[in-house]
């Protein structure tokens, strides 16, 4: 009896399914662009596994409006111009109904034109510079933008370093690194210090010691460095070498294992913002923490896997509320973000469609990096 009355279960069950797989019939396809390889291959990389978790996880919990959510993940080999084809591509041909990418601001100013042509809603779970959102209403991010970030290291420099004269080494070609040091700069001038030398490198860059030879020169007491981890962890040993022992200072772009194995001792001492620590002992971080382990061999997550998570379930969360996958409703709702509690930190879309939370202060020490302190947004 028992056992016949379970398999009638079973059977109304699956009868159930189909019925519910035959009405819903269909599935919604996300769009990522993103550098899976390339110079800032770890970028892409980690962003997808983030992304993909989020979506593995809401199609396990039978899927989003009834659908399941396929992704559909395009790569764009660290170059702006690829981003902006692979964001068509994912558009017009596998016809997207939202687009998540990219990491670097240069890249997601090459491909938001296309979204917002299209009127597909883009989200970009780590690019920092104020213009991306800027391109127009259906562009928005899941991380804060550099003059938060710009301004946060400025007062840490002159407020908790005590550092009053400082030098900066910018990567010319990258709005994000150019966008930052401006920042910085704005800020830390307000406060009273000083820029005293600013020099530049372009991507790619192995050979830093002209540059960092006349930075010696004008006595600093910390440099600025706001670049990505490719050139951050050789600019730290060749200051070292030079006989620079003051503290460097970085942006989120430093947030990679390749700044540790590239600068090792080098890069011990130096602090830098970003989008989360992972030594936060808060559960929401340490269950996510645990949850990526699982998924990706033992690997922590970085800021950009953990943002790549943010951004994904955000998006799947404003399509919940759009009730129906139109890229246009998606928009609406994404904008109409007022609470979301990401892995990242809390978060609300603002009027520019940024979003605005909390940003932390990494320190490496001892080859690892350190949770220094957490600053909410003004
Ligand atoms: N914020 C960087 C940019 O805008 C990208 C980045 C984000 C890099 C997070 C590392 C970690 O280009």
């Amino acid at each position: 009896m028992k056992s016949s009355r379970l398999g009638m279960g079973l059977l109304a069950a699956l009868a159930l399914a189909w019925g519910c797989q035959k009405k819903e019939a269909g599935e919604i396809r996300i769009g990522e662009y993103g550098s899976l390889t390339g110079n800032t291959a770890t970028f892409g990389q980690s962003t997808h596994k983030g992304v993909l978790l989020a979506v593995e996880e809401a199609n396990a919990a039978g899927g989003v409006l009834g659908k399941k959510i396929t992704l559909i993940t395009e790569d764009d080999q660290s170059k702006p111009e690829e981003a902006r084809t692979a964001a068509l591509k994912l558009i017009r041909q596998d016809k997207v109904i939202a687009l998540i990418g990219e990491v670097a601001s240069s890249r997601s100013l090459a491909a938001a034109p296309e979204a917002q042509r299209a009127k597909i809603p883009m989200i970009s779970s780590a690019s920092t510079n104020p213009q991306v959102t800027q391109v127009g209403d259906f562009i928005f991010r899941a991380c804060f933008i550099d003059p938060f970030q710009g301004g946060t290291m400025a007062r840490f420099a002159f407020e908790d370093l005590k550092v009053r004269r400082v030098a900066m080494l910018v990567d010319i070609k990258n709005d994000y690194s150019v966008g930052l040091s401006q920042f910085f700069e704005k800020t830390f001038k307000e406060l009273g210090g000083e820029i005293i030398a600013s020099e530049s490198y372009s991507e790619g860059d192995i050979e830093f010691r002209a540059q960092l030879t006349k930075i010696r020169e004008s006595k600093p007491e910390a440099i600025f460095v706001p670049g990505y981890y490719t050139e951050a962890g050789l600019i730290a040993k060749q200051a070292r070498e030079l006989g620079l022992a003051i503290p460097l200072l970085g942006g989120d772009g430093w947030d990679s294992t390749v700044t540790l194995e590239i600068g090792k001792e080098a890069v011990e001492g130096v602090y830098f913002s970003n989008h989360y620590a992972s030594d936060d002992p808060s559960p929401r971080i340490q269950e996510f923490i645990a949850k990526f382990k699982k998924r990706w061999e033992g690997e922590v997550p970085d800021a950009m896997a953990v943002l790549g998570y943010d951004a994904a379930n955000m998006l799947l969360d404003a399509i919940r509320r759009a009730g129906e996958p139109d890229p246009i409703k998606i928009r609406d709702q994404l904008a109409a973000t007022k609470e979301f509690a990401g892995v990242t930190g809390d978060m609300m879309i603002d009027a520019d469609r940024n979003a605005r939370k909390p940003i932390v202060i990494l320190k490496i020490e001892g080859g690892k990096f350190k949770f220094v302190k957490s600053l909410a947004p003004q």
